[in-house]
C-alpha cells in the first residue's frame, strides 16, 4: 500500500482493500472479528442472503463538543440472493438521516464502520472492513488525476494482482461498455462530469463486485445526462447481476431504478418503509415523462413526506 502515498485520503480509501488487516482498529470495544467460516454445502451457501442488516445503529462522538450524534438507529433488512438476478435498492431520506453512514458501513469504511450496535452480514459473514466483493461510486469524481482512463479503470484489477495485459484488456472492454471507447489514453481532467462518472462505473464494475454501493452518483449531473446514466446503469447492471444500493435525493430516479425503495426517517435514520416497484420497461427519458410514472412518484413523495414527520 506504500505506493498509494501522495494521494488524497478520499481517493486512497476507495482502493485500500487491505486496510482492515493492516490497521489497528480505533474502537476495539466495538469491533468483533469475524468467526472462522462454517463449512457449508454449496446449496446452503447459495441460500444465504447477500446482505443482512440487524439492528444496525451508529452513534458518532463530536470531537469538538464531546456530544453523541445518533446517525442511524435499529436498521433491519434482508437482501435475498436471487440467482442470475441481483436486486436494485434505492434509498430516500432527508439530508443527514444517515444514508451515507449506512452505505459506508456496508462498504466497511471508517469512520462510519464499525457500527456502534448491531450486525451486518454479507453471505453470512460479518463485515470486517473493506473488500473486493463491494465497490463504491461516490458523487464526487473519484478518479486518480495523474492516471489515464485506462489506468484508472484497471486500478482495482492491479490491486487484485491481475497481470498487466489481462487487466488492460478487461479495462478496455469496460471502457467500451460505458461508451468511452477512444478515451483510454485521456486524463480525467479532459472529461466532462458525466464522462467521469462513467469512468467510476467502469472502474467499479471491472472488478465484478457482488455488491455495488452508489452514494448520489448522478447528483451533480443535469437531467438529460442523469437519464442517460440511469439507462447505462440498468444496461450494465443486467450484465453483472450484482446487488445495488443507490442513495439519491431524486425521487423519480429512486422510482425508476429501484426494485425496492427504502424510505428513512430524519436523523437518527430509521428504515420506515420499503416499497416494491416493477422493473423499468422503457428508457428513462420516455418512461419518466408518462402520467403513470408521475403517479407512482407522487405516491412515493407522500411516503417520504410522511417519513419526514417521524423525527
Ligand atoms: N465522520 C463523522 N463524524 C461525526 N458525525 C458524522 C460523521 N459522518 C456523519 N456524521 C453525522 O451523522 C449524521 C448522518 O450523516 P450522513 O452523512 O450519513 O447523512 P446522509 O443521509 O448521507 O445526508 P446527505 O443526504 O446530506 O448526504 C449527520 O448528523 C452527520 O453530521
Ligand atoms: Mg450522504
Amino acid at each position: 500500500m506504500r505506493w498509494l502515498g501522495g494521494l488524497s485520503d478520499h481517493v486512497r480509501r476507495i482502493f485500500i482493500q487491505e486496510a482492515a488487516e493492516e490497521k489497528e482498529h480505533e474502537h476495539p470495544e466495538q469491533f468483533q472479528p469475524p468467526p472462522p467460516p462454517k463449512k457449508l454445502t454449496p446449496e446452503e451457501y447459495a441460500a444465504l442472503p447477500v446482505v443482512e442488516c440487524r439492528h444496525l445503529t451508529k452513534i458518532f462522538r463530536d470531537p469538538r463538543t464531546g456530544k453523541d450524534v445518533s446517525a442511524i438507529s435499529d436498521i433491519n433488512f434482508t437482501i435475498e440472493d436471487i440467482p442470475r438476478k441481483g436486486e436494485f435498492i434505492t434509498m430516500l431520506g432527508a439530508s443527514g438521516c444517515g444514508k451515507s453512514t449506512l452505505l459506508n458501513n456496508i462498504a466497511g469504511l471508517e469512520p462510519h464502520f464499525p457500527p456502534t450496535k448491531g450486525e451486518l452480514l454479507i453471505k453470512g459473514q460479518p463485515v470486517g472492513g473493506p473488500g473486493p466483493d463491494r465497490g463504491m461510486v461516490f458523487q464526487s469524481y473519484s478518479s486518480f488525476p495523474c492516471y489515464t482512463i485506462l489506468e484508472n479503470v484497471a486500478f482495482g484489477l492491479k490491486l487484485q494482482g491481475v497481470a498487466e495485459k489481462e487487466r488492460e484488456d478487461i479495462a478496455a472492454d469496460w471502457i467500451k461498455k460505458v461508451k468511452l471507447g477512444g478515451f483510454e489514453k485521456a486524463y480525467p481532467r479532459e472529461l466532462s462530469g458525466g464522462m467521469r462518472q462513467r469512468v467510476a462505473l467502469a472502474r467499479t464494475l471491472a472488478v465484478k463486485p457482488r455488491i455495488i454501493l452508489m452514494d448520489e452518483p448522478f447528483g451533480a449531473l443535469d437531467r438529460l445526462t442523469r437519464w442517460e446514466m440511469q439507462d447505462l446503469l440498468i444496461e450494465l447492471w443486467e450484465k453483472v447481476e450484482a446487488t445495488v444500493f443507490l442513495v439519491t435525493h431524486d425521487i423519480p430516479e429512486a422510482v425508476y431504478l429501484g426494485d425496492r425503495v427504502f424510505i428513512f426517517s430524519p436523523r437518527p435514520g430509521r428504515l420506515i418503509e420499503i416499497v416494491k416497484l416493477p422493473r423499468p420497461t422503457e428508457k428513462a427519458a420516455e418512461m419518466q415523462r408518462t402520467a403513470k410514472f408521475a403517479e407512482i412518484v407522487n405516491e412515493i413523495s407522500r411516503k417520504v413526506e410522511a417519513a419526514d414527520s417521524h423525527a
